[in-house]
């Protein structure tokens, strides 16, 4: 039972107020640099008795960090400082995920050199090939990714000692391994799946150019990218590059919390972005949108299906975004100029843009605030570009490293860093004795 509490909490001298019964209790209000307030509840079990219960985490900080600003509310995002609009017209995913990890643009220099690294870096090690072979014909590409990433820590274990300050130390030779490996550990699985020999990579291509030559090029017949089909995946990847803590970021902090190695951390977050709820919803939009193409379904059997809760729009809805995905209208656009490059006019982005329609003037949308996020367009771009579906949240995973490195760093770096281990609410059983098997019913 719970005593009948009231809450109320106001700004006193920069503090808040909960009152449990007739027991107030002050604590301190934190503003970030945005303006955003939260009340620090470290003290309140030590305090109350209480814990704060918010299955969820919808109104929970984790952490303060400086990567990544959103605002649900008004679609910003922005990474350390800069408008993802500005990012995704000006800079490339490279220089974009330097400035995610380090904190400021490169200058020329600087930049030339964290290329050449990550460029001359893609070559795996002889030994790990033999796991590709492991694999059953059928296992899904995440599945592949993620073990291969988490087997990095044996073939460059001198990065993954499990200690926080050597681990720290590498960090920049960690990270530019598995930037560089995370590609060809995908490409080569694709290949492995389509009975194809490895790919080596060609450092003299740009980074995205690079995957899609190890993914698609034959013995003599080079991929030839025909369609912008290489700047059109380096924009995907930068769009994906980081988001605040989102469910695979905040799984790699748990896990970074622990004091566990940069690639044990980030093979946990692409298992945690493998779900259709988060980043496998790329996958789910498209299986969603041929499905209603093959049905003849002009899309609104599908939007009635999702309002009586039979259906999910997938690549609609955000915990955050109460509005427009900024990245989802910059994606829209990318996919109408992709289609247009390559002569193509699929159906599967009519049928996108009709549901688009209909959804933002429909009340169940409108009221919900559900409007199309980062995974609603994408889907058509990797279609477009010949990535195979069920490498569609594989793609998102090779955007996403760079953001989850940067919260594994943020994590080592800082000395005051806790293990992360949330409380619960215990709803089971209460005590009671054990009763010998002969005597049970
Ligand atoms: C990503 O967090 C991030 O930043 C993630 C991400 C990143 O870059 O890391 O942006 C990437 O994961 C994007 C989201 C990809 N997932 C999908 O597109 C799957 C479809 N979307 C939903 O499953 C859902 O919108 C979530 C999971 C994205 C958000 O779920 P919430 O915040 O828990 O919202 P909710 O389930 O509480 O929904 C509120 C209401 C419910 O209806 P009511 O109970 O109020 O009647 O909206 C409805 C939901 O049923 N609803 C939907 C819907 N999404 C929510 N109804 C139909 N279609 C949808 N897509």
């Amino acid at each position: 039972m719970y005593a009948n509490k009231e809450y109320s909490s106001s700004i006193m001298d920069n503090s808040g107020t909960i009152r449990i019964g007739d027991v107030n209790y002050d604590f301190p209000i934190m503003m970030g640099t945005e303006s955003e307030g939260a009340i620090d509840l470290r003290t309140l079990r030590s305090k109350s008795g209480y814990i704060a219960f918010d299955e969820g985490y919808g109104n929970t900080g984790s952490c303060e960090s400086s990567i990544t600003f959103i605002n649900g509310e008004k679609g910003i995002l922005r990474h350390r400082g800069y408008p993802i609009e500005q990012l995704a017209e000006r800079s490339s995913f490279l220089e974009t995920a330097y400035l995610i990890m380090y904190g400021q643009l490169p200058n020329m220099v600087t930049l030339s050199a964290y290329k050449r690294n990550i460029l001359s870096n893609a070559t795996l090690d002889a030994k790990m090939y033999p796991l590709f072979e492991g694999f059953h014909k059928d296992s899904h590409p995440m599945a592949m990714l993620s073990a291969i990433v988490n087997s990095l820590c044996t073939y460059h274990s001198e990065y993954a000692t499990n200690s926080r300050k050597l681990d720290l130390e590498h960090f920049d030779a960690a990270s530019s391994i598995l930037m560089s490996k995370a590609r060809s550990i995908a490409a080569m699985s694709y290949r492995k799946k389509m009975g194809l020999p490895m790919m080596e990579s060609d450092s003299n291509k740009s980074y995205a150019e690079d995957f899609l030559h190890m993914m698609f090029s034959k013995q003599g017949m080079p991929y030839e990218d025909t369609c912008g089909a290489s700047k059109a995946l380096d924009l995907f990847f930068l769009l994906h590059a980081d988001h605040e803590q989102n469910c695979s970021t905040s799984t790699v902090r748990m896990v970074a919390s622990s004091g566990a190695n940069l690639f044990a951390s980030i093979s946990a977050g692409i298992s945690a972005l493998w779900g259709p709820s988060h980043g496998g919803a790329n996958m789910a939009v498209i299986e969603m949108l041929e499905a209603i193409h093959a049905s003849g379904d002009d899309g609104s059997g599908f939007i009635e299906a999702a309002k009586s809760g039979q259906a999910k729009l997938m690549g609609f809805g955000h915990r955050v975004y109460k509005n427009y995905d900024p990245r989802a209208k910059i994606l829209g656009k990318s996919a109408v100029s992709v289609l247009e490059k390559i002569g193509v006019n699929d159906p599967l982005l009519d049928i996108a843009r009709r549901l688009e329609r209909a959804a933002l003037e429909d009340d169940y949308f409108i009221k919900r605030k559900l409007y199309p996020n980062v995974d609603f367009y994408s889907g058509i771009i990797l279609k477009a570009i010949g990535i195979p579906v069920d490498f569609f949240t594989v793609m998102f995973a090779l955007g996403r490293i760079p953001g989850w490195m940067a919260n594994w760093k943020e994590i080592a770096e800082n000395p005051k860093s806790r293990i992360h281990r949330p409380r619960q609410i215990y709803i089971g059983e209460n005590e009671r004795n054990f009763i010998k098997l002969e005597k049970r019913k």
